[in-house]
């Protein structure tokens, strides 16, 4: 079995990343699978995805990226049953990403964690902040495969393609070997009612295979996703019969078959 770093990036704040993490994580451990879920926001996203109190700093990812980390990982179990930890954030992350400019091997100490103090879970998932700064540097250097939520509208659309190219590029800069693989565009917030975001559903296939980039079905927009976030649950447990837990069927096969490859 191999272990496989995923994150899940996008150059723009509010298009799905933390719902697709929080989703995906918990897919992958029903199907048997020991899942991390590591919060590098700032804004500490996963803490209410997840219903979490506050951490005290030294207890959260701001430790695991800082000089003093000697292993001493404090991941908290999540939704009771569900094989998920949580490594929380913490708002000094965006601090600590200052200090990662300044710091030698800053783009890679993610990287060299994961490596020197390896975590025993199958999966690993890097929620991460919008902005394409020093925590998403070290996020990519870390990862064996990234995933692409995209919202239906003008703008997200053309920043997906911006995401690839930084991802690309920061791959080639850094030299990563291997260079993390991008596993896809998810399509996130569909509304079927909306006539902009039928077009552009249209349209994604021709943009991602441009890009040579696989597209995912489309996760549909609902308002349980917010009320299952409210109460810090997935929808899979908030709502187990809702269609839309559906959606995530074919990123949870694709990395269950990536977890299972020799
Ligand atoms: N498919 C969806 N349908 C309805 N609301 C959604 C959906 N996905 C996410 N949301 C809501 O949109 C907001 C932003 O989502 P979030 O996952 O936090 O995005 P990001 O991590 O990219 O900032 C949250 O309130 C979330 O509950
Ligand atoms: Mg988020």
């Amino acid at each position: 079995m191999k272990q496989i770093v995923l994150s899940i990036l996008s150059n723009a704040g509010g298009v799905g990343k933390t719902t697709l993490a929080v989703h995906v994580a918990y897919s992958i451990a029903s199907a048997g699978f020991k899942v991390a879920l590591i919060d590098l926001d700032p804004q500490r996203s996963l803490d209410v995805f997840c219903g979490l109190p506050p951490r005290e700093v030294e207890r959260t990812t701001v430790h695991v990226l800082s000089k003093s980390f000697k292993g001493d990982w404090s991941n908290v179990p999540v939704w009771s049953e569900s094989k998920v930890e949580v490594c929380q954030g913490h708002p000094l992350l965006a601090e600590m990403a200052n200090e990662l400019v300044i710091r030698k091997r800053g783009e890679y100490t993610l990287a060299d964690r994961f490596k020197s103090y390896p975590l025993e879970q199958n999966l690993i998932i890097l929620d991460c902040p919008a902005t394409l700064g020093m925590l998403n540097t070290n996020a990519l250097a870390a990862s064996t495969h990234v995933l692409v939520p995209v919202q239906l509208e003008m703008k997200a659309i053309s920043g997906a393609a911006e995401l690839i190219e930084w991802c690309i590029n920061t791959s080639d800069e850094l030299q990563l070997d291997p260079k993390p693989t991008i596993l896809g565009f998810v399509p996130s917030m569909y509304d079927e009612k909306v006539a902009m975001h039928r077009q552009y559903l249209e349209q994604l296939p021709e943009i991602a295979s441009q890009l040579g980039v696989k597209l995912y079905p489309r996760v549909r927009n609902s308002n349980e996703f917010k009320n299952a976030s409210a109460y810090g649950q997935t929808l899979h447990s908030y709502r187990p019969k809702h269609p839309a837990t559906k959606d995530f069927k074919e990123i949870t096969e694709d990395i269950v078959a990536l977890i299972k490859e020799k």
